[in-house]
Protein backbone atom coordinates (compact mmCIF):
# COMPACT_ATOMS: atom_id res chain seq x y z
CA UNK A 1 0.00 0.00 0.00
CA UNK A 2 2.50 3.17 -1.28
CA UNK A 3 1.64 6.26 0.11
CA UNK A 4 3.25 9.27 -1.30
CA UNK A 5 4.26 11.27 1.23
CA UNK A 6 5.28 8.15 3.48
CA UNK A 7 7.75 9.05 6.53
CA UNK A 8 7.37 12.63 6.38
CA UNK A 9 6.21 13.74 9.84
CA UNK A 10 4.52 17.13 9.63
CA UNK A 11 4.06 19.42 13.17
CA UNK A 12 1.04 20.37 12.46
CA UNK A 13 0.65 24.18 14.53
CA UNK A 14 -2.17 25.25 12.65
CA UNK A 15 -5.80 26.72 13.77
CA UNK A 16 -9.02 27.52 11.65
CA UNK A 17 -9.09 26.88 8.28
CA UNK A 18 -5.94 28.22 6.24
CA UNK A 19 -3.42 26.01 7.82
CA UNK A 20 -6.16 22.93 8.60
CA UNK A 21 -6.71 22.45 4.77
CA UNK A 22 -2.96 22.50 3.70
CA UNK A 23 -2.19 19.45 6.87
CA UNK A 24 -4.94 17.21 5.93
CA UNK A 25 -4.03 17.55 2.11
CA UNK A 26 -0.43 16.67 3.49
CA UNK A 27 -2.19 13.88 5.45
CA UNK A 28 -3.77 12.54 2.74
CA UNK A 29 -1.20 12.30 0.79
CA UNK A 30 0.51 9.85 3.51
CA UNK A 31 2.58 12.21 6.08
CA UNK A 32 1.95 11.66 9.73
CA UNK A 33 0.73 14.78 10.94
CA UNK A 34 0.91 15.52 14.51
CA UNK A 35 -1.76 18.90 15.13
CA UNK A 36 -0.34 20.43 18.46
CA UNK A 37 -3.35 22.09 20.17
CA UNK A 38 -3.68 24.15 23.67
CA UNK A 39 -4.97 21.69 26.48
CA UNK A 40 -8.32 22.20 27.32
CA UNK A 41 -9.61 24.54 24.40
CA UNK A 42 -7.78 23.14 21.29
CA UNK A 43 -8.44 24.15 17.55
CA UNK A 44 -11.24 27.01 18.15
CA UNK A 45 -13.19 25.47 15.38
CA UNK A 46 -13.86 22.38 17.52
CA UNK A 47 -16.42 24.67 19.32
CA UNK A 48 -17.45 27.06 16.21
CA UNK A 49 -20.81 26.61 14.57
CA UNK A 50 -21.17 23.41 16.82
CA UNK A 51 -24.05 21.30 15.34
CA UNK A 52 -24.20 18.88 17.63
CA UNK A 53 -23.55 19.28 21.77
CA UNK A 54 -20.03 19.25 23.30
CA UNK A 55 -19.37 17.08 19.94
CA UNK A 56 -16.39 18.24 17.62
CA UNK A 57 -18.32 20.83 14.94
CA UNK A 58 -18.09 20.40 10.88
CA UNK A 59 -16.44 22.83 11.02
CA UNK A 60 -12.95 21.13 12.75
CA UNK A 61 -13.91 17.64 11.31
CA UNK A 62 -13.50 18.46 7.81
CA UNK A 63 -10.40 20.45 8.00
CA UNK A 64 -8.37 17.66 10.34
CA UNK A 65 -8.99 14.51 8.93
CA UNK A 66 -6.12 11.86 8.97
CA UNK A 67 -4.33 13.96 11.85
CA UNK A 68 -3.01 12.89 15.11
CA UNK A 69 -3.87 15.45 17.81
CA UNK A 70 -1.10 16.37 20.82
CA UNK A 71 -2.30 19.04 23.52
CA UNK A 72 0.85 20.94 24.60
CA UNK A 73 0.83 24.69 26.22
CA UNK A 74 3.80 25.96 24.51
CA UNK A 75 3.95 28.72 26.93
CA UNK A 76 4.80 26.24 29.96
CA UNK A 77 8.48 25.76 29.92
CA UNK A 78 7.95 21.78 29.67
CA UNK A 79 6.01 22.34 26.61
CA UNK A 80 8.44 24.38 25.20
CA UNK A 81 11.17 21.54 25.69
CA UNK A 82 8.58 19.26 24.36
CA UNK A 83 7.91 21.14 21.18
CA UNK A 84 11.61 21.48 20.99
CA UNK A 85 11.98 17.80 20.84
CA UNK A 86 9.12 17.76 18.32
CA UNK A 87 10.81 20.16 15.86
CA UNK A 88 14.11 17.53 15.89
CA UNK A 89 12.12 15.05 15.04
CA UNK A 90 9.65 16.62 12.39
CA UNK A 91 10.32 17.09 8.83
CA UNK A 92 7.75 19.85 7.94
CA UNK A 93 6.38 22.56 10.67
CA UNK A 94 3.59 24.56 9.45
CA UNK A 95 2.07 27.09 11.09
CA UNK A 96 -0.67 30.13 10.57
CA UNK A 97 -0.46 31.86 14.00
CA UNK A 98 -0.72 36.02 13.96
CA UNK A 99 2.01 37.94 12.91
CA UNK A 100 5.12 37.54 15.35
CA UNK A 101 3.40 34.94 17.41
CA UNK A 102 5.79 32.05 17.30
CA UNK A 103 8.50 34.34 17.58
CA UNK A 104 7.11 35.52 20.74
CA UNK A 105 7.17 31.88 21.56
CA UNK A 106 10.58 31.38 21.47
CA UNK A 107 10.18 29.85 18.34
CA UNK A 108 12.06 32.23 15.75
CA UNK A 109 13.18 30.85 12.27
CA UNK A 110 16.84 31.06 13.43
CA UNK A 111 16.20 29.24 16.53
CA UNK A 112 13.88 26.71 14.33
CA UNK A 113 17.16 25.87 12.39
CA UNK A 114 19.48 25.82 15.04
CA UNK A 115 16.94 23.09 16.29
CA UNK A 116 16.84 21.21 13.17
CA UNK A 117 18.69 22.47 9.47
CA UNK A 118 16.32 20.62 7.56
CA UNK A 119 13.33 21.17 8.57
CA UNK A 120 10.82 23.00 6.20
CA UNK A 121 8.94 25.67 8.21
CA UNK A 122 5.59 26.88 6.37
CA UNK A 123 3.59 29.71 7.47
CA UNK A 124 -0.04 31.58 6.33
CA UNK A 125 0.09 34.98 6.85
CA UNK A 126 -2.32 37.56 5.94
CA UNK A 127 -0.17 40.08 4.08
CA UNK A 128 3.86 39.81 2.97
CA UNK A 129 5.91 42.50 4.21
CA UNK A 130 4.36 45.85 3.90
CA UNK A 131 1.80 48.34 5.36
CA UNK A 132 -0.63 45.56 6.86
CA UNK A 133 1.95 42.81 7.66
CA UNK A 134 1.11 43.25 10.94
CA UNK A 135 -2.42 42.70 10.49
CA UNK A 136 -4.94 39.78 11.50
CA UNK A 137 -6.43 38.24 8.62
CA UNK A 138 -9.45 36.10 7.75
CA UNK A 139 -11.55 34.89 4.83
CA UNK A 140 -13.32 37.78 3.63
CA UNK A 141 -10.24 40.06 4.06
CA UNK A 142 -8.04 37.96 1.95
CA UNK A 143 -10.77 38.77 -0.71
CA UNK A 144 -11.05 41.72 -0.45
CA UNK A 145 -7.67 42.87 -0.80
CA UNK A 146 -6.58 39.96 -3.38
CA UNK A 147 -8.85 41.47 -5.58
CA UNK A 148 -11.39 39.01 -5.75
CA UNK A 149 -14.45 41.31 -4.15
CA UNK A 150 -13.94 44.52 -6.34
CA UNK A 151 -14.71 41.78 -9.60
CA UNK A 152 -17.64 39.75 -8.01
CA UNK A 153 -21.13 40.98 -8.36
CA UNK A 154 -22.81 43.26 -10.43
CA UNK A 155 -22.12 46.44 -12.18
CA UNK A 156 -24.79 48.45 -10.13
CA UNK A 157 -24.29 46.09 -6.67
CA UNK A 158 -21.88 46.13 -4.07
CA UNK A 159 -18.24 44.45 -3.91
CA UNK A 160 -19.21 40.45 -3.17
CA UNK A 161 -17.25 37.73 -1.69
CA UNK A 162 -17.68 34.48 -2.75
CA UNK A 163 -18.74 31.38 -1.57
CA UNK A 164 -15.18 29.79 -2.28
CA UNK A 165 -13.02 29.94 0.00
CA UNK A 166 -10.56 30.99 -2.03
CA UNK A 167 -8.58 33.03 0.71
CA UNK A 168 -8.30 30.00 3.27
CA UNK A 169 -8.69 27.21 1.78
CA UNK A 170 -6.89 28.48 -1.47
CA UNK A 171 -3.89 29.40 0.31
CA UNK A 172 -3.87 25.98 1.86
CA UNK A 173 -3.28 24.38 -1.34
CA UNK A 174 -0.45 26.94 -2.35
CA UNK A 175 1.25 26.37 0.55
CA UNK A 176 1.06 22.66 0.17
CA UNK A 177 2.52 23.13 -2.78
CA UNK A 178 5.32 25.18 -1.47
CA UNK A 179 6.10 22.39 1.19
CA UNK A 180 6.39 19.19 -1.34
CA UNK A 181 8.66 21.67 -3.99
CA UNK A 182 10.78 22.50 -0.53
CA UNK A 183 10.70 18.64 0.44
CA UNK A 184 11.95 17.81 -3.58
CA UNK A 185 14.56 20.67 -3.30
CA UNK A 186 15.90 19.18 0.39
CA UNK A 187 16.81 16.33 -1.03
CA UNK A 188 18.90 17.85 -3.20
CA UNK A 189 20.35 20.48 -1.05
CA UNK A 190 19.90 18.54 2.48
CA UNK A 191 18.64 21.94 3.91
CA UNK A 192 15.41 22.60 4.93
CA UNK A 193 13.46 26.45 3.62
CA UNK A 194 11.23 28.72 5.01
CA UNK A 195 7.60 28.52 2.93
CA UNK A 196 5.51 31.79 3.09
CA UNK A 197 2.29 32.16 1.24
CA UNK A 198 0.15 35.14 2.41
CA UNK A 199 -3.60 35.12 1.63
CA UNK A 200 -3.35 38.27 -0.39
CA UNK A 201 -1.04 36.93 -2.58
CA UNK A 202 -2.85 33.66 -3.37
CA UNK A 203 -5.94 35.16 -3.64
CA UNK A 204 -4.65 37.57 -6.14
CA UNK A 205 -3.42 34.45 -7.83
CA UNK A 206 -6.25 33.44 -8.26
CA UNK A 207 -7.61 36.63 -9.88
CA UNK A 208 -5.13 37.35 -12.30
CA UNK A 209 -7.61 37.40 -15.24
CA UNK A 210 -9.07 40.14 -13.95
CA UNK A 211 -5.30 42.21 -13.46
CA UNK A 212 -4.87 40.94 -17.32
CA UNK A 213 -8.37 43.23 -17.76
CA UNK A 214 -6.84 45.87 -16.31
CA UNK A 215 -3.90 46.16 -18.34
CA UNK A 216 -6.18 45.64 -21.04
CA UNK A 217 -8.54 48.45 -20.16
CA UNK A 218 -5.55 51.05 -20.36
CA UNK A 219 -5.85 50.46 -24.58
CA UNK A 220 -9.69 50.20 -24.90
CA UNK A 221 -12.61 48.85 -23.44
CA UNK A 222 -13.43 45.18 -22.40
CA UNK A 223 -15.09 44.79 -25.52
CA UNK A 224 -16.60 41.14 -24.36
CA UNK A 225 -18.09 42.46 -20.93
CA UNK A 226 -21.46 43.00 -21.29
CA UNK A 227 -21.51 46.48 -20.50
CA UNK A 228 -19.51 47.32 -23.46
CA UNK A 229 -22.41 46.02 -25.49
CA UNK A 230 -24.58 47.98 -23.27
CA UNK A 231 -23.20 51.19 -24.30
CA UNK A 232 -21.85 51.45 -20.87
CA UNK A 233 -18.52 53.24 -20.64
CA UNK A 234 -15.87 51.83 -18.39
CA UNK A 235 -13.88 53.77 -15.38
CA UNK A 236 -10.66 53.43 -15.00
CA UNK A 237 -10.69 50.13 -13.07
CA UNK A 238 -11.82 46.90 -13.80
CA UNK A 239 -15.69 46.29 -13.49
CA UNK A 240 -17.68 43.71 -11.71
CA UNK A 241 -18.79 41.98 -14.43
CA UNK A 242 -21.73 39.90 -13.23
CA UNK A 243 -21.82 36.71 -14.28
CA UNK A 244 -19.76 37.38 -17.99
CA UNK A 245 -17.29 34.42 -18.14
CA UNK A 246 -13.34 35.40 -18.01
CA UNK A 247 -12.22 33.47 -20.96
CA UNK A 248 -13.67 35.84 -23.82
CA UNK A 249 -16.58 33.62 -24.61
CA UNK A 250 -20.09 35.42 -23.87
CA UNK A 251 -21.61 33.11 -21.03
CA UNK A 252 -24.64 33.87 -18.91
CA UNK A 253 -26.47 32.07 -15.62
CA UNK A 254 -30.11 31.41 -17.67
CA UNK A 255 -33.11 30.14 -16.07
CA UNK A 256 -34.47 26.84 -16.65
CA UNK A 257 -37.83 25.13 -16.23
CA UNK A 258 -38.70 25.29 -12.84
CA UNK A 259 -36.85 28.26 -11.90
CA UNK A 260 -40.15 30.22 -10.15
CA UNK A 261 -39.76 27.59 -7.14
CA UNK A 262 -35.95 25.93 -7.02
CA UNK A 263 -33.32 29.03 -6.58
CA UNK A 264 -30.53 26.85 -8.30
CA UNK A 265 -32.76 25.96 -11.68
CA UNK A 266 -30.49 27.86 -13.95
CA UNK A 267 -27.57 26.90 -16.30
CA UNK A 268 -24.26 28.75 -17.14
CA UNK A 269 -24.42 28.63 -21.03
CA UNK A 270 -21.30 29.97 -22.69
CA UNK A 271 -22.01 30.94 -26.63
CA UNK A 272 -18.73 29.74 -27.74
CA UNK A 273 -17.51 30.66 -31.20
CA UNK A 274 -16.45 27.69 -32.62
CA UNK A 275 -20.18 26.15 -31.49
CA UNK A 276 -21.95 29.00 -32.52
CA UNK A 277 -23.96 27.49 -35.77
CA UNK A 278 -24.76 24.59 -33.23
CA UNK A 279 -26.58 26.79 -30.91
CA UNK A 280 -28.41 28.76 -33.71
CA UNK A 281 -29.61 24.89 -34.66
CA UNK A 282 -30.46 23.97 -30.90
CA UNK A 283 -32.65 27.45 -30.04
CA UNK A 284 -34.43 27.26 -33.60
CA UNK A 285 -32.72 30.50 -34.79
CA UNK A 286 -30.88 29.35 -38.34
CA UNK A 287 -31.02 32.51 -40.08
CA UNK A 288 -28.47 33.92 -37.04
CA UNK A 289 -26.01 31.53 -38.87
CA UNK A 290 -26.05 34.11 -41.91
CA UNK A 291 -27.34 37.45 -40.39
CA UNK A 292 -24.50 39.59 -40.03
CA UNK A 293 -25.71 40.70 -36.57
CA UNK A 294 -25.10 37.41 -35.38
CA UNK A 295 -23.50 35.49 -37.62
CA UNK A 296 -19.68 36.87 -35.86
CA UNK A 297 -18.18 37.01 -32.42
CA UNK A 298 -17.98 40.94 -33.29
CA UNK A 299 -21.39 41.51 -34.71
CA UNK A 300 -23.02 39.79 -31.75
CA UNK A 301 -21.56 41.60 -28.43
CA UNK A 302 -23.62 44.66 -29.15
CA UNK A 303 -26.90 41.56 -29.32
CA UNK A 304 -25.70 40.10 -25.99
CA UNK A 305 -28.47 40.97 -23.98
CA UNK A 306 -31.25 40.42 -27.38
CA UNK A 307 -29.27 36.56 -27.97
CA UNK A 308 -29.44 35.34 -24.34
CA UNK A 309 -32.98 36.97 -23.95
CA UNK A 310 -33.79 34.50 -26.55
CA UNK A 311 -31.49 31.42 -25.69
CA UNK A 312 -33.20 31.48 -22.14
CA UNK A 313 -36.42 30.95 -23.65
CA UNK A 314 -35.11 28.09 -24.84
CA UNK A 315 -33.49 26.89 -21.73
CA UNK A 316 -36.86 27.57 -19.48
CA UNK A 317 -38.64 24.95 -21.73
CA UNK A 318 -35.79 22.50 -20.25
CA UNK A 319 -34.77 21.38 -16.78
CA UNK A 320 -31.27 22.28 -16.49
CA UNK A 321 -29.93 18.53 -16.60
CA UNK A 322 -32.44 18.12 -19.68
CA UNK A 323 -30.53 21.14 -21.29
CA UNK A 324 -27.42 19.71 -20.58
CA UNK A 325 -27.90 16.58 -21.99
CA UNK A 326 -29.06 18.03 -25.45
CA UNK A 327 -26.55 20.88 -25.47
CA UNK A 328 -23.10 18.29 -24.56
CA UNK A 329 -24.25 16.49 -27.68
CA UNK A 330 -23.25 19.09 -29.49
CA UNK A 331 -20.32 20.57 -27.85
CA UNK A 332 -21.76 23.63 -26.40
CA UNK A 333 -20.49 24.76 -22.84
CA UNK A 334 -22.28 24.72 -20.31
CA UNK A 335 -23.08 23.67 -16.65
CA UNK A 336 -25.93 23.28 -14.54
CA UNK A 337 -26.39 25.04 -11.23
CA UNK A 338 -25.24 22.25 -8.53
CA UNK A 339 -26.85 23.32 -5.05
CA UNK A 340 -24.94 21.76 -2.35
CA UNK A 341 -28.29 19.56 -1.22
CA UNK A 342 -27.52 18.31 -5.01
CA UNK A 343 -23.58 17.81 -4.69
CA UNK A 344 -24.35 15.96 -1.37
CA UNK A 345 -26.68 13.00 -2.96
CA UNK A 346 -24.09 13.16 -6.07
CA UNK A 347 -23.54 9.16 -5.27
CA UNK A 348 -20.67 9.38 -8.67
CA UNK A 349 -19.11 12.05 -6.33
CA UNK A 350 -18.83 9.10 -3.77
CA UNK A 351 -17.69 6.43 -5.76
CA UNK A 352 -14.65 8.49 -7.03
CA UNK A 353 -13.63 9.60 -3.29
CA UNK A 354 -14.60 13.24 -3.75
CA UNK A 355 -17.28 12.96 -1.27
CA UNK A 356 -16.59 10.46 1.80
CA UNK A 357 -18.79 9.40 4.96
CA UNK A 358 -16.60 9.14 8.06
CA UNK A 359 -17.23 7.73 11.20
CA UNK A 360 -16.95 9.85 14.78
CA UNK A 361 -16.94 8.21 17.70
CA UNK A 362 -18.82 11.23 19.14
CA UNK A 363 -21.01 12.49 16.40
CA UNK A 364 -21.21 9.57 14.28
CA UNK A 365 -21.23 9.55 10.86
CA UNK A 366 -20.38 13.03 8.63
CA UNK A 367 -20.29 13.78 5.31
CA UNK A 368 -16.77 15.30 3.79
CA UNK A 369 -14.63 16.29 1.01
CA UNK A 370 -12.21 13.81 -0.01
CA UNK A 371 -9.14 14.39 -1.26
CA UNK A 372 -9.55 16.18 -4.56
CA UNK A 373 -5.86 15.05 -5.82
CA UNK A 374 -6.17 11.72 -7.18
CA UNK A 375 -2.63 10.12 -7.73
CA UNK A 376 -2.49 6.69 -8.73
CA UNK A 377 0.41 5.80 -6.72
CA UNK A 378 -1.24 6.94 -3.08
CA UNK A 379 -3.41 4.72 -1.20
CA UNK A 380 -4.70 6.86 1.87
CA UNK A 381 -8.34 6.52 3.29
CA UNK A 382 -9.56 9.55 4.84
CA UNK A 383 -10.03 8.91 8.59
CA UNK A 384 -11.88 11.19 11.01
CA UNK A 385 -10.36 14.07 12.73
CA UNK A 386 -8.82 13.12 15.78
CA UNK A 387 -10.45 14.47 19.40
CA UNK A 388 -8.65 17.01 21.31
CA UNK A 389 -5.24 15.57 22.86
CA UNK A 390 -6.42 11.97 21.58
CA UNK A 391 -2.85 11.18 21.01
CA UNK A 392 -0.73 12.74 23.21
CA UNK A 393 0.60 10.07 24.97
CA UNK A 394 1.10 8.10 21.86
CA UNK A 395 3.20 10.63 20.23
CA UNK A 396 5.32 11.59 23.86
CA UNK A 397 6.20 7.53 23.75
CA UNK A 398 6.24 6.72 20.36
CA UNK A 399 7.71 9.56 18.33
CA UNK A 400 9.45 11.15 21.20
CA UNK A 401 10.56 8.28 22.96
CA UNK A 402 9.96 8.74 26.36
CA UNK A 403 8.50 6.24 29.17
CA UNK A 404 6.08 6.15 31.51
CA UNK A 405 7.82 8.35 33.85
CA UNK A 406 8.92 10.79 31.87
CA UNK A 407 5.55 11.20 30.19
CA UNK A 408 4.17 11.34 33.79
CA UNK A 409 6.81 14.12 34.72
CA UNK A 410 5.28 16.14 31.49
CA UNK A 411 2.37 15.17 32.40
CA UNK A 412 2.38 17.05 36.06
CA UNK A 413 4.36 20.06 34.73
CA UNK A 414 0.99 21.08 33.04
CA UNK A 415 2.14 21.27 29.90
CA UNK A 416 -0.21 18.44 28.03
CA UNK A 417 -3.72 18.07 29.01
CA UNK A 418 -5.92 15.32 28.43
CA UNK A 419 -9.14 15.58 25.97
CA UNK A 420 -11.65 16.92 28.24
CA UNK A 421 -14.18 13.23 27.63
CA UNK A 422 -11.26 11.37 28.91
CA UNK A 423 -10.60 13.67 31.78
CA UNK A 424 -13.83 13.54 32.70
CA UNK A 425 -14.13 9.92 33.06
N1 LIG B 1 0.02 26.87 23.72
C1 LIG B 1 0.15 28.13 24.18
N2 LIG B 1 -0.18 29.24 23.47
C2 LIG B 1 -0.67 29.03 22.24
C3 LIG B 1 -0.83 27.74 21.69
C4 LIG B 1 -0.46 26.63 22.47
N3 LIG B 1 -0.57 25.38 22.05
N4 LIG B 1 -1.33 27.87 20.45
C5 LIG B 1 -1.51 29.19 20.24
N5 LIG B 1 -1.10 29.89 21.31
C6 LIG B 1 -1.10 31.34 21.48
C7 LIG B 1 -0.22 32.07 20.49
O1 LIG B 1 1.13 31.96 20.89
C8 LIG B 1 -0.76 33.48 20.61
O2 LIG B 1 -0.22 34.11 21.77
P1 LIG B 1 0.36 35.60 21.77
O3 LIG B 1 -0.64 36.47 21.08
O4 LIG B 1 0.46 35.88 23.24
O5 LIG B 1 1.66 35.61 21.09
C9 LIG B 1 -2.24 33.24 20.91
O6 LIG B 1 -2.37 31.84 21.18
C10 LIG B 1 -3.21 33.63 19.84
O7 LIG B 1 -2.76 33.27 18.54
P2 LIG B 1 -3.31 34.08 17.29
O8 LIG B 1 -2.74 33.47 16.05
O9 LIG B 1 -3.06 35.54 17.50
O10 LIG B 1 -4.87 33.75 17.36
P3 LIG B 1 -6.12 34.71 17.16
O11 LIG B 1 -7.31 33.88 17.41
O12 LIG B 1 -6.01 35.97 17.92
O13 LIG B 1 -6.05 35.12 15.60
C11 LIG B 1 -6.04 34.64 13.24
C12 LIG B 1 -6.54 34.22 14.63
C13 LIG B 1 -6.44 33.55 12.26
C14 LIG B 1 -6.66 35.96 12.83
C15 LIG B 1 -4.50 34.78 13.27
O14 LIG B 1 -3.94 33.59 13.76
C16 LIG B 1 -3.90 35.10 11.91
O15 LIG B 1 -3.96 36.23 11.43
N6 LIG B 1 -3.28 34.11 11.26
C17 LIG B 1 -2.59 34.27 10.02
C18 LIG B 1 -3.56 34.37 8.86
C19 LIG B 1 -4.51 33.21 8.79
O16 LIG B 1 -4.13 32.06 8.71
N7 LIG B 1 -5.81 33.56 8.72
C20 LIG B 1 -6.84 32.65 8.35
C21 LIG B 1 -7.29 31.76 9.38
S1 LIG B 1 -8.42 30.65 8.65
Amino acid sequence: MAKALDGVRVLDFTHVQSGPTCTQLLAWFGADVIKVERPGEGDVTRAQLRDIPNADSLYFTMLNSNKRSITLDTKNPEGKRVLEELVKVCDVMVENFAPGALDRMGFTWERIQEINPRIILASVKGFGPGPFEDCKVYENVAQCTGGSASTTGFRDGLPMVTGAQIGDSGTGLHLALGIVTALYQRTLTGRGQKVMCAMQDSVLNLCRVKLRDQQRLERGPLREYSQFGEGVPFGETVPRAGNDSGGGQPGRILKCKGWEHDPNAYIYFITQGPVWEKICDVIGEPTWKTNPDYATPAGRLPHLNEIFTRIEAWTMAHTKFEAMEMLNKYDIPCGPILSMKEIAEDRSLYATGTLVEVDHPVRGTYLTVGNPVKLSDNDVKVERSPLLGEHTEEVLASVLGLNEAQIEAVRSSGAVGLAPRQAAE
